[in-house]
């Protein structure tokens, strides 16, 4: 099986995660919730995973790290500490159902700031247009659905100008490209673990800089007598019993993670994406949507064909032991500014441990299927 999905989960983790789950499972227990020994280790656990994500993403207190169950419970925190009924809130055209369908929720004024694909400079001028009477604004780092690297430091400097919250949904960079939430001075910035952080699925984490409001209440372990949820972090966040198995594997994911160059993972996923893309740009019924500029595209690919259909493309390139995702992506913005929400686009998205052989053998297929249509 060649595994191209990484942009859905990331399927290959580093040696030792899984180990690293099921001994929590085997040995720990519930952080707050005792003094004995799988409590405490599970209370060790989890401030390990906080500390190394702190240091990852240059937080300047750990206790602005905050444990999710995915992306979109992060993302739906950070939309709830921001925005009220009829808030104006500027959006990129890349956004995911993650951001879109809380900011709906919540009856956000929502404010598409479009531009061209692949257009990083055109993103800037249309958030410089759009920020304007904001409350708040959200941007992707990457789209999930072709890779385009938005250009989250010149956003970000707009949104100090304009002085407007940002909130940064990280989801596809978390792990491929380097972030600093210090230097960057967002609001919020939200990621899964299971994709590019390489850990097991029902983790999540969101970076804190601005006052929350909690989206789940319950016990904490602490402040029992309170019948409101603790005012300080992380707990304010983090109510039940944490999915220490999850951190368990997260932490080491990212200790993996943090023994390689901080821009090895991008480079490598870059350079197999590329490899692909010269060998499948001869086909005749596929279109590639890629960028000519290197710096604005991450390590995912997304292309049409007609016939056979997106979705059809996919079973069968499934059927041939080649897992790749089709459709929308859950992100009908992005496919909307690309023109392709008609016909969906088929997604090739490269993790660290995909190799050459991968690219070889994923482009003869395709070869094979269009040239015995
Ligand atoms: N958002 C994830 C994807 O792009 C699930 O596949």
């Amino acid at each position: 099986m060649i595994y191209l999905d990484c942009a859905a989960t990331s399927l290959q983790k580093p040696q030792g995660v899984a180990a690293a789950s099921c001994r929590a499972i085997n040995h720990m227990a519930s952080p707050g919730r005792g003094s004995h020994r799988p409590a405490m280790d599970a209370a060790d656990c989890v401030l390990n995973c906080r500390l190394l994500m702190a240091e990852y993403f240059n937080v300047n207190d750990p206790d602005k790290v905050i444990f999710t169950i995915n992306a979109t419970h992060a993302l739906n925190i950070a939309v709830a500490s921001l925005v009220d009924p009829g808030d104006k809130v500027v959006i990129s055209g890349y956004e995911h159902n993650a951001v879109l369908r809380p900011l709906t929720a919540y009856g956000a004024d929502i404010v598409v700031a479009r531009s061209p694909l692949f257009d990083p400079a055109a993103v800037t001028e249309a958030y410089r247009q759009a920020l304007p009477g904001a409350k708040c604004a959200v941007i992707n780092h990457v789209s999930n659905v072709f890779g385009f690297i938005l250009p989250i430091e010149e956003i970000s400097a707009l949104c100090h100008e304009f002085e407007v919250p940002l909130i940064i949904d990280a989801s596809q960079s978390a792990g491929v490209i380097p972030i600093d939430f210090t230097a960057l001075g967002a609001a919020f910035i939200a990621m899964p673990g299971h994709k590019s952080l390489l850990g097991p699925q029902g983790t999540g984490v969101l970076l804190c800089n601005y006052p929350v409001k909690p989206v789940l209440f319950g016990g904490t372990g602490s402040n029992s007598l309170l019948s409101s949820m603790p005012d300080y972090l992380p707990d304010r966040l983090e109510a039940g019993t944490h999915n220490v198995a999850g951190i368990a594997g997260l932490t080491h994911s990212l200790r993996y993670l943090m023994s390689k160059p901080p821009r090895y993972v991008l480079e490598h996923e870059t350079a197999l994406r590329t490899c692909f893309e010269r060998r499948i740009c001869d086909i005749d019924g596929l279109t590639l949507y890629s960028s000519c500029d290197p710096d604005c595209q991450s390590g995912v690919l997304s292309v049409v064909s007609q016939n056979p259909a997106c979705d059809e493309l996919a079973e069968i390139l499934g059927s041939m032991g080649i897992c790749v995702r089709s459709g929308l992506h859950c992100a009908p913005l992005a496919h909307e500014t690309a023109g392709t929400t008609e016909t969906g686009t088929v997604r090739f998205s490269f993790s660290p441990f995909n190799t050459c052989t991968d690219v070889f053998q994923a482009s003869e297929a395709l070869k094979k299927i269009f040239i015995n249509r």
